[in-house]
Protein backbone atom coordinates (compact mmCIF):
# COMPACT_ATOMS: atom_id res chain seq x y z
CA UNK A 1 0.00 0.00 0.00
CA UNK A 2 2.75 2.18 -0.24
CA UNK A 3 4.26 4.32 -2.97
CA UNK A 4 7.51 2.71 -2.71
CA UNK A 5 9.02 3.17 -6.33
CA UNK A 6 12.59 4.29 -6.37
CA UNK A 7 12.27 7.73 -8.40
CA UNK A 8 15.20 8.47 -10.70
CA UNK A 9 14.34 12.08 -12.59
CA UNK A 10 16.05 10.27 -15.79
CA UNK A 11 13.17 7.92 -15.85
CA UNK A 12 11.36 10.83 -16.73
CA UNK A 13 13.00 11.46 -20.02
CA UNK A 14 12.14 14.95 -21.07
CA UNK A 15 8.90 15.20 -18.73
CA UNK A 16 8.85 16.89 -15.00
CA UNK A 17 6.59 14.50 -14.25
CA UNK A 18 5.86 10.63 -14.56
CA UNK A 19 2.43 11.58 -15.04
CA UNK A 20 2.89 13.73 -18.25
CA UNK A 21 4.97 11.04 -19.73
CA UNK A 22 2.31 8.44 -19.37
CA UNK A 23 0.14 10.89 -20.93
CA UNK A 24 2.42 11.11 -24.08
CA UNK A 25 2.78 7.62 -23.89
CA UNK A 26 -0.68 6.89 -24.90
CA UNK A 27 -0.54 6.36 -28.39
CA UNK A 28 2.15 3.80 -28.13
CA UNK A 29 0.93 1.91 -25.40
CA UNK A 30 -2.35 1.28 -26.71
CA UNK A 31 -1.45 0.20 -30.28
CA UNK A 32 0.48 -2.11 -27.74
CA UNK A 33 -2.69 -3.33 -26.51
CA UNK A 34 -4.43 -3.58 -29.84
CA UNK A 35 -1.01 -5.94 -31.08
CA UNK A 36 -1.68 -8.83 -32.26
CA UNK A 37 -5.55 -8.82 -31.15
CA UNK A 38 -7.21 -7.89 -34.01
CA UNK A 39 -6.69 -8.72 -37.68
CA UNK A 40 -7.38 -7.04 -40.67
CA UNK A 41 -11.20 -6.89 -40.20
CA UNK A 42 -12.03 -9.39 -36.77
CA UNK A 43 -11.09 -9.02 -33.44
CA UNK A 44 -8.82 -12.08 -32.37
CA UNK A 45 -10.45 -13.97 -30.14
CA UNK A 46 -7.40 -16.11 -29.20
CA UNK A 47 -6.77 -13.11 -27.48
CA UNK A 48 -8.57 -14.33 -23.86
CA UNK A 49 -6.21 -17.29 -24.48
CA UNK A 50 -6.72 -21.12 -25.95
CA UNK A 51 -10.44 -21.68 -25.15
CA UNK A 52 -12.42 -19.08 -25.98
CA UNK A 53 -15.59 -20.85 -25.78
CA UNK A 54 -17.26 -19.41 -23.43
CA UNK A 55 -17.98 -16.00 -25.57
CA UNK A 56 -20.75 -17.54 -26.59
CA UNK A 57 -22.18 -18.48 -23.47
CA UNK A 58 -22.57 -15.30 -22.19
CA UNK A 59 -25.96 -13.52 -21.07
CA UNK A 60 -25.12 -11.25 -18.61
CA UNK A 61 -21.76 -9.03 -17.65
CA UNK A 62 -21.25 -8.52 -13.96
CA UNK A 63 -18.10 -5.56 -14.10
CA UNK A 64 -16.62 -4.31 -10.55
CA UNK A 65 -13.47 -2.62 -10.31
CA UNK A 66 -12.46 0.34 -7.96
CA UNK A 67 -11.34 4.18 -8.56
CA UNK A 68 -10.36 5.10 -12.51
CA UNK A 69 -10.92 1.12 -13.18
CA UNK A 70 -14.30 0.90 -12.03
CA UNK A 71 -15.21 4.24 -14.69
CA UNK A 72 -13.53 2.42 -17.21
CA UNK A 73 -15.99 -0.63 -16.32
CA UNK A 74 -19.26 1.63 -16.52
CA UNK A 75 -17.55 2.35 -20.20
CA UNK A 76 -17.96 -0.71 -21.51
CA UNK A 77 -21.65 -0.81 -20.05
CA UNK A 78 -22.34 1.28 -22.69
CA UNK A 79 -20.41 -0.49 -25.49
CA UNK A 80 -21.81 -3.89 -24.33
CA UNK A 81 -25.36 -3.38 -24.57
CA UNK A 82 -25.19 -1.58 -27.46
CA UNK A 83 -22.85 -3.89 -29.53
CA UNK A 84 -23.91 -7.13 -27.79
CA UNK A 85 -27.19 -6.69 -26.51
CA UNK A 86 -26.39 -8.00 -23.47
CA UNK A 87 -27.34 -6.93 -19.42
CA UNK A 88 -24.42 -5.42 -17.97
CA UNK A 89 -24.16 -4.08 -14.33
CA UNK A 90 -20.89 -2.28 -13.05
CA UNK A 91 -20.14 -1.89 -9.61
CA UNK A 92 -17.47 -0.65 -6.89
CA UNK A 93 -15.61 -3.62 -5.40
CA UNK A 94 -15.96 -2.65 -2.04
CA UNK A 95 -20.11 -2.48 -2.34
CA UNK A 96 -20.25 -5.78 -3.86
CA UNK A 97 -18.19 -7.75 -1.68
CA UNK A 98 -20.73 -6.98 1.42
CA UNK A 99 -23.71 -7.51 0.16
CA UNK A 100 -25.93 -10.89 -1.46
CA UNK A 101 -25.40 -10.10 -5.02
CA UNK A 102 -28.11 -12.26 -7.60
CA UNK A 103 -26.24 -14.08 -10.45
CA UNK A 104 -28.07 -14.94 -13.67
CA UNK A 105 -27.50 -18.08 -15.16
CA UNK A 106 -24.14 -17.78 -17.88
CA UNK A 107 -22.71 -14.37 -15.91
CA UNK A 108 -19.48 -13.40 -16.62
CA UNK A 109 -17.49 -12.08 -14.01
CA UNK A 110 -14.85 -9.40 -14.82
CA UNK A 111 -12.72 -7.08 -13.44
CA UNK A 112 -10.72 -4.73 -14.06
CA UNK A 113 -7.31 -3.32 -12.34
CA UNK A 114 -4.41 -1.34 -13.30
CA UNK A 115 -2.51 -3.48 -10.30
CA UNK A 116 -4.23 -6.34 -9.83
CA UNK A 117 -3.51 -6.21 -6.04
CA UNK A 118 -6.28 -3.95 -4.97
CA UNK A 119 -8.08 -5.64 -1.52
CA UNK A 120 -11.24 -4.92 -2.37
CA UNK A 121 -11.11 -6.60 -6.15
CA UNK A 122 -9.47 -9.37 -5.18
CA UNK A 123 -12.08 -9.83 -2.56
CA UNK A 124 -14.88 -9.42 -4.70
CA UNK A 125 -13.39 -11.92 -7.19
CA UNK A 126 -12.76 -14.38 -4.27
CA UNK A 127 -16.62 -14.25 -3.37
CA UNK A 128 -17.57 -14.33 -6.75
CA UNK A 129 -16.04 -17.65 -7.39
CA UNK A 130 -18.58 -19.10 -4.89
CA UNK A 131 -21.63 -17.57 -7.00
CA UNK A 132 -21.57 -19.63 -9.86
CA UNK A 133 -20.42 -17.38 -12.65
CA UNK A 134 -19.90 -18.73 -16.17
CA UNK A 135 -16.13 -17.97 -15.59
CA UNK A 136 -13.70 -15.17 -14.11
CA UNK A 137 -12.09 -12.30 -16.26
CA UNK A 138 -9.57 -10.00 -15.98
CA UNK A 139 -8.59 -6.95 -17.43
CA UNK A 140 -4.98 -6.15 -15.94
CA UNK A 141 -1.97 -4.14 -16.14
CA UNK A 142 0.43 -6.34 -14.50
CA UNK A 143 1.52 -10.03 -15.69
CA UNK A 144 2.52 -11.63 -12.34
CA UNK A 145 -0.43 -9.85 -10.24
CA UNK A 146 -2.72 -11.46 -7.84
CA UNK A 147 -5.72 -10.99 -9.72
CA UNK A 148 -3.87 -12.27 -12.48
CA UNK A 149 -2.78 -15.23 -11.31
CA UNK A 150 -6.68 -16.05 -9.52
CA UNK A 151 -8.93 -15.42 -12.25
CA UNK A 152 -9.33 -17.99 -15.10
CA UNK A 153 -9.03 -15.87 -17.80
CA UNK A 154 -6.65 -12.68 -18.48
CA UNK A 155 -6.32 -9.61 -20.90
CA UNK A 156 -3.09 -8.11 -20.23
CA UNK A 157 -3.54 -4.13 -21.08
CA UNK A 158 0.55 -3.66 -21.90
CA UNK A 159 0.71 -0.10 -20.98
CA UNK A 160 4.09 -0.47 -19.17
CA UNK A 161 4.77 0.48 -15.52
CA UNK A 162 2.75 3.18 -14.25
CA UNK A 163 4.26 5.39 -11.44
CA UNK A 164 1.98 8.58 -11.71
CA UNK A 165 -0.81 7.95 -8.94
CA UNK A 166 -3.33 9.29 -11.05
CA UNK A 167 -4.16 6.55 -13.55
CA UNK A 168 -3.85 7.30 -16.77
CA UNK A 169 -2.05 5.18 -19.70
CA UNK A 170 -3.49 2.11 -17.61
CA UNK A 171 -7.25 3.50 -18.24
CA UNK A 172 -7.29 4.35 -21.74
CA UNK A 173 -5.26 0.92 -22.54
CA UNK A 174 -8.15 -0.48 -20.27
CA UNK A 175 -10.99 1.10 -22.34
CA UNK A 176 -9.07 0.10 -25.19
CA UNK A 177 -9.11 -3.66 -24.19
CA UNK A 178 -12.98 -3.49 -22.83
CA UNK A 179 -13.27 -2.71 -26.54
CA UNK A 180 -12.02 -5.36 -27.72
CA UNK A 181 -13.75 -7.86 -25.75
CA UNK A 182 -17.26 -5.84 -26.71
CA UNK A 183 -16.76 -6.65 -29.84
CA UNK A 184 -15.76 -10.42 -29.31
CA UNK A 185 -19.18 -10.95 -27.34
CA UNK A 186 -20.87 -9.16 -29.54
CA UNK A 187 -20.04 -10.87 -32.54
CA UNK A 188 -21.64 -13.89 -30.41
CA UNK A 189 -24.58 -11.94 -30.14
CA UNK A 190 -25.23 -10.87 -34.03
CA UNK A 191 -22.64 -8.03 -34.86
CA UNK A 192 -22.46 -8.35 -38.06
CA UNK A 193 -19.23 -9.42 -40.15
CA UNK A 194 -19.47 -5.68 -41.91
CA UNK A 195 -19.81 -4.04 -38.51
CA UNK A 196 -16.75 -5.65 -36.45
CA UNK A 197 -14.60 -5.03 -39.38
CA UNK A 198 -15.87 -1.37 -39.61
CA UNK A 199 -15.53 -1.35 -35.27
CA UNK A 200 -11.94 -2.57 -36.47
CA UNK A 201 -10.71 0.20 -38.66
CA UNK A 202 -11.45 3.05 -35.95
CA UNK A 203 -9.26 0.85 -32.97
CA UNK A 204 -6.88 1.03 -35.69
CA UNK A 205 -6.88 4.65 -35.91
CA UNK A 206 -7.01 4.86 -32.33
CA UNK A 207 -3.35 5.98 -31.65
CA UNK A 208 -3.58 8.62 -34.25
CA UNK A 209 -6.74 10.13 -32.76
CA UNK A 210 -5.18 9.94 -29.44
CA UNK A 211 -2.13 12.21 -30.92
CA UNK A 212 -4.08 14.46 -32.45
CA UNK A 213 -6.11 14.67 -29.31
CA UNK A 214 -2.67 15.55 -27.52
CA UNK A 215 -1.60 18.38 -29.90
CA UNK A 216 -4.43 20.53 -27.71
CA UNK A 217 -1.61 20.15 -25.12
CA UNK A 218 -0.40 24.13 -25.38
CA UNK A 219 -3.75 25.22 -25.76
CA UNK A 220 -5.23 23.40 -22.73
CA UNK A 221 -2.36 24.61 -20.28
CA UNK A 222 -3.36 28.35 -20.77
CA UNK A 223 -6.96 27.29 -19.92
CA UNK A 224 -5.56 25.75 -16.93
CA UNK A 225 -4.44 28.90 -15.33
CA UNK A 226 -8.06 29.99 -15.32
CA UNK A 227 -8.38 26.97 -12.80
CA UNK A 228 -6.10 28.03 -10.39
CA UNK A 229 -8.28 29.85 -7.38
CA UNK A 230 -11.37 27.86 -8.49
CA UNK A 231 -12.56 25.57 -5.26
CA UNK A 232 -15.34 23.65 -7.41
CA UNK A 233 -16.10 22.59 -10.38
CA UNK A 234 -18.68 20.77 -12.25
CA UNK A 235 -18.15 18.10 -15.12
CA UNK A 236 -21.17 16.89 -17.26
CA UNK A 237 -21.28 14.41 -20.63
CA UNK A 238 -23.95 11.96 -21.35
CA UNK A 239 -24.38 8.02 -22.91
CA UNK A 240 -20.89 6.88 -22.40
CA UNK A 241 -19.59 10.36 -21.87
CA UNK A 242 -20.59 10.70 -18.26
CA UNK A 243 -17.96 8.11 -16.72
CA UNK A 244 -15.48 10.03 -18.79
CA UNK A 245 -17.22 13.16 -16.94
CA UNK A 246 -16.41 11.25 -13.72
CA UNK A 247 -13.07 10.61 -14.50
CA UNK A 248 -12.44 13.96 -15.34
CA UNK A 249 -14.10 15.18 -12.16
CA UNK A 250 -11.90 12.35 -10.31
CA UNK A 251 -8.35 13.35 -12.07
CA UNK A 252 -8.96 17.34 -10.70
CA UNK A 253 -9.65 16.03 -7.37
CA UNK A 254 -7.07 14.13 -7.16
CA UNK A 255 -4.07 15.86 -8.41
CA UNK A 256 -4.81 19.73 -8.09
CA UNK A 257 -7.23 19.61 -4.84
CA UNK A 258 -9.98 21.16 -5.90
CA UNK A 259 -13.08 19.80 -5.52
CA UNK A 260 -14.90 18.49 -8.77
CA UNK A 261 -18.22 16.78 -9.37
CA UNK A 262 -19.50 15.28 -12.24
CA UNK A 263 -23.40 14.78 -13.83
CA UNK A 264 -25.07 13.57 -16.56
CA UNK A 265 -26.23 16.26 -18.42
CA UNK A 266 -29.74 15.80 -18.21
CA UNK A 267 -29.62 15.28 -14.27
CA UNK A 268 -28.45 19.42 -14.12
CA UNK A 269 -32.00 20.22 -13.38
CA UNK A 270 -32.35 17.92 -10.60
CA UNK A 271 -30.04 19.87 -8.71
CA UNK A 272 -26.47 21.08 -9.42
CA UNK A 273 -28.11 24.01 -11.38
CA UNK A 274 -28.57 25.33 -7.99
CA UNK A 275 -24.53 25.45 -8.04
CA UNK A 276 -24.10 27.43 -10.93
CA UNK A 277 -22.44 31.26 -11.09
CA UNK A 278 -19.65 33.05 -12.37
CA UNK A 279 -17.35 31.16 -10.41
CA UNK A 280 -18.44 27.77 -11.16
CA UNK A 281 -16.20 26.22 -14.09
CA UNK A 282 -18.27 23.50 -16.12
CA UNK A 283 -16.26 21.17 -17.87
CA UNK A 284 -18.71 19.80 -20.87
CA UNK A 285 -17.93 16.87 -22.83
CA UNK A 286 -19.71 16.84 -26.48
CA UNK A 287 -20.97 13.80 -27.92
CA UNK A 288 -21.18 14.25 -31.81
CA UNK A 289 -24.27 11.98 -31.83
CA UNK A 290 -27.84 12.66 -31.71
CA UNK A 291 -27.39 13.58 -28.19
CA UNK A 292 -25.65 16.83 -29.42
CA UNK A 293 -28.93 18.88 -29.28
CA UNK A 294 -30.12 17.66 -26.12
CA UNK A 295 -26.47 19.00 -24.97
CA UNK A 296 -26.53 22.26 -26.05
CA UNK A 297 -29.47 22.75 -24.80
CA UNK A 298 -28.03 21.16 -21.41
CA UNK A 299 -25.39 24.13 -21.82
CA UNK A 300 -27.75 26.77 -22.71
CA UNK A 301 -29.49 26.33 -19.29
CA UNK A 302 -25.67 26.64 -17.58
CA UNK A 303 -25.10 29.96 -19.63
CA UNK A 304 -28.56 31.35 -18.64
CA UNK A 305 -27.25 31.23 -15.24
CA UNK A 306 -23.73 32.90 -15.53
CA UNK A 307 -22.16 29.61 -15.60
CA UNK A 308 -18.27 29.75 -17.45
CA UNK A 309 -18.50 26.59 -19.89
CA UNK A 310 -15.47 24.36 -20.91
CA UNK A 311 -16.25 22.51 -24.13
CA UNK A 312 -14.49 19.77 -25.46
CA UNK A 313 -15.77 19.02 -28.78
CA UNK A 314 -14.83 18.60 -32.27
CA UNK A 315 -15.09 21.16 -34.65
CA UNK A 316 -18.47 19.83 -36.91
CA UNK A 317 -20.26 20.28 -33.49
CA UNK A 318 -20.37 23.64 -34.64
CA UNK A 319 -19.82 24.62 -31.31
CA UNK A 320 -16.92 27.91 -30.85
CA UNK A 321 -15.31 29.98 -28.59
CA UNK A 322 -17.93 32.53 -27.20
CA UNK A 323 -18.59 34.89 -24.16
CA UNK A 324 -18.78 32.12 -21.99
CA UNK A 325 -17.70 29.47 -23.46
CA UNK A 326 -14.10 28.40 -24.19
CA UNK A 327 -13.95 25.97 -26.79
CA UNK A 328 -11.52 23.17 -27.11
CA UNK A 329 -11.24 21.29 -30.02
CA UNK A 330 -11.52 16.99 -29.62
CA UNK A 331 -10.43 15.34 -33.13
CA UNK A 332 -14.01 14.13 -34.95
CA UNK A 333 -13.86 10.09 -34.29
CA UNK A 334 -16.60 7.03 -34.78
CA UNK A 335 -18.52 7.61 -31.72
CA UNK A 336 -17.79 4.55 -30.53
CA UNK A 337 -13.96 5.84 -29.87
CA UNK A 338 -15.26 9.02 -28.28
CA UNK A 339 -15.09 7.76 -24.55
CA UNK A 340 -11.40 7.16 -25.30
CA UNK A 341 -10.04 10.44 -27.03
CA UNK A 342 -11.90 12.73 -24.84
CA UNK A 343 -10.23 11.32 -21.68
CA UNK A 344 -7.11 12.79 -23.15
CA UNK A 345 -7.89 17.01 -22.62
CA UNK A 346 -8.84 16.38 -19.33
CA UNK A 347 -6.04 14.25 -18.50
CA UNK A 348 -3.81 17.31 -19.83
CA UNK A 349 -6.18 19.73 -18.01
CA UNK A 350 -6.05 18.22 -14.09
CA UNK A 351 -2.22 17.52 -15.17
CA UNK A 352 -1.74 21.41 -15.90
CA UNK A 353 -4.04 23.16 -13.10
CA UNK A 354 -2.15 20.83 -10.90
CA UNK A 355 1.12 22.20 -11.94
CA UNK A 356 0.01 25.68 -11.60
CA UNK A 357 -1.05 25.39 -7.92
CA UNK A 358 2.22 23.51 -7.57
CA UNK A 359 0.91 20.45 -5.82
CA UNK A 360 2.70 16.85 -5.99
CA UNK A 361 1.66 15.29 -9.47
CA UNK A 362 3.03 12.36 -9.04
CA UNK A 363 2.27 11.60 -5.52
CA UNK A 364 -0.35 13.17 -4.32
CA UNK A 365 -1.96 13.50 -0.13
CA UNK A 366 -3.31 11.10 1.24
CA UNK A 367 -3.25 8.39 -2.02
CA UNK A 368 -1.64 5.27 -3.20
CA UNK A 369 -0.68 3.86 -6.55
CA UNK A 370 -2.07 0.78 -5.40
CA UNK A 371 -4.69 0.09 -2.48
CA UNK A 372 -3.73 -2.83 -1.16
CA UNK A 373 -5.40 -3.09 2.15
CA UNK A 374 -9.24 -2.22 3.18
C1 LIG B 1 -6.03 3.59 -6.15
C2 LIG B 1 -5.32 4.40 -7.24
C3 LIG B 1 -6.30 4.70 -8.38
C4 LIG B 1 -6.90 3.41 -8.90
C5 LIG B 1 -7.56 2.59 -7.78
C6 LIG B 1 -7.92 1.20 -8.28
O1 LIG B 1 -6.99 4.39 -5.53
O2 LIG B 1 -4.81 5.60 -6.72
O3 LIG B 1 -5.59 5.35 -9.44
O4 LIG B 1 -7.85 3.70 -9.90
O5 LIG B 1 -6.66 2.43 -6.70
O6 LIG B 1 -6.71 0.55 -8.59
P1 LIG B 1 -6.56 -0.68 -9.55
O7 LIG B 1 -5.09 -1.03 -9.49
O8 LIG B 1 -7.41 -1.79 -9.00
O9 LIG B 1 -6.99 -0.25 -10.89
Amino acid sequence: SVFNHSIDATDKGEFRHYMMKEIYEQPKVIRACLEGRISDNKVLTSCFGADSGFLKQIENIHIVACGTSYHAGMVAKYWLEELAGLPCSVEVASEYRYRKVAVPKNTLFLTLSQSGETADTLAALRMAKSLGYLTTLAICNVPSSTLVRESALTLLTNAGAEIGVASTKAFTTQLTALLLTSVAIAVENGLSAQEESALVDAMRSLPAYVESALAEDEHIKKIADRFANKHNALFLGRGAMFPIALEGSLKLKEISYIHAEAYPAGELKHGPLALVDEDMPIITLVPHNDMLDKLKSNMQEVAARGGELYVFADKDTDLHNEDNIVFTEVPKVDSILEPIVHTIPLQLLSYHVAVVKGTDVDQPRNLAKSVTVE
